[in-house]
């Protein structure tokens, strides 16, 4: 990644915003109308930004949402960029970079995952504590953007252990029930085996997922804190004994959209 098309992209977003925002937040399938929460709303569409892909899959807008959330100026991705759409590696950093490039000193990752651990129900929210890159990618495989961070990142605090205890406690004094654990990327998009499965429960996983590994990985590379919640749409391949499909994970995701929304403000 060159620092050159980290600012091309940044200067076009700087130039349109007044506000800098101090958290940025990732919104996964089925969650995106927190962005309809903000006050004092900017959008900018993803196609507009200077190298930027377009976002494609069902539930995902495809813009940054600036505004303001709890009195907080933020920045909300309504949509992502996934691996399995055919993205080149570098555009699963770049907006983790364009956000870093324009103020943000935290982030808040969210997804929708399918739930390893079967003590875990469809409708929870997860605490992400670790993950595995099971994906066989990388973000920052390439040359290095010296100017975002060291060729060999540390990652022994990839999702802040202050900020997992702290949201922890925002959970508990408003009374949403979270669990923890630690997400696994796949690529997809198919969705899991049951043997693929089992191997992920025997690795230690909680929740399974196609996105967010690339963005915590780059959002590390350049020392943004972050945050991780998974909304368990769905019991992960095999643990029911039923099929799984998008519609259903649409469909959690929906029901769960305000707890999700008062924990996510909370935080902010
Ligand atoms: N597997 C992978 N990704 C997912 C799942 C799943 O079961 N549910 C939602 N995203």
């Amino acid at each position: 990644m060159n620092i050159k098309t980290v600012e091309e992209s940044s200067n076009y977003i700087k130039e349109k915003i007044q506000q800098t925002p101090e958290v940025g937040i990732i919104l996964g399938s089925g969650l995106g109308e927190l962005a309809d929460k903000l006050s004092e709303k900017k959008i900018i569409k993803y196609s507009d930004v200077p190298n930027l892909p377009t976002s494609t899959v069902k539930g995902h807008a495809g813009q940054f949402v600036f505004g303001k959330l709890n009195e907080k100026n933020v920045v909300m991705m309504q949509g992502r960029f996934h691996y399995y759409e055919g993205n080149k590696m570098e555009s699963l950093a770049l907006p983790i970079y364009i956000m870093k490039s324009i103020g943000i000193k935290k982030l808040i990752v969210t997804n929708a995952a399918g739930g390893v651990n079967t003590s875990f129900k469809p409708g929870d929210l997860m605490i992400i504590e670790d993950h595995i890159n099971f994906a066989g990618i990388n973000p920052l495989i390439g040359k290095n953007c010296d100017e975002m961070g060291p060729r060999f990142p540390d990652m022994s605090n990839a999702y802040d252990k202050d900020m997992v205890e702290e949201t922890r406690k925002i959970a508990d004094k408003i009374g949403v029930d979270v669990v923890k654990g630690i997400y696994v990327m796949m690529s997809g998009p198919n969705y899991e085996t049951p043997a693929e499965i089992k191997m992920i429960r025997l690795l230690g996983g909680d929740a399974v997922g196609m996105s967010t590994v690339p963005e915590v990985i780059a959002a590390n590379h350049c020392s943004i804190k972050v945050i991780g919640i998974s909304c368990i749409t769905n019991m992960a391949a095999g643990i029911l004994d039923k099929p799984l499909d998008h519609k259903e994970v649409m469909e959690t995701s929906n029901k769960v959209k305000d707890k999700f929304t008062r924990l996510v403000t909370a935080i902010i």
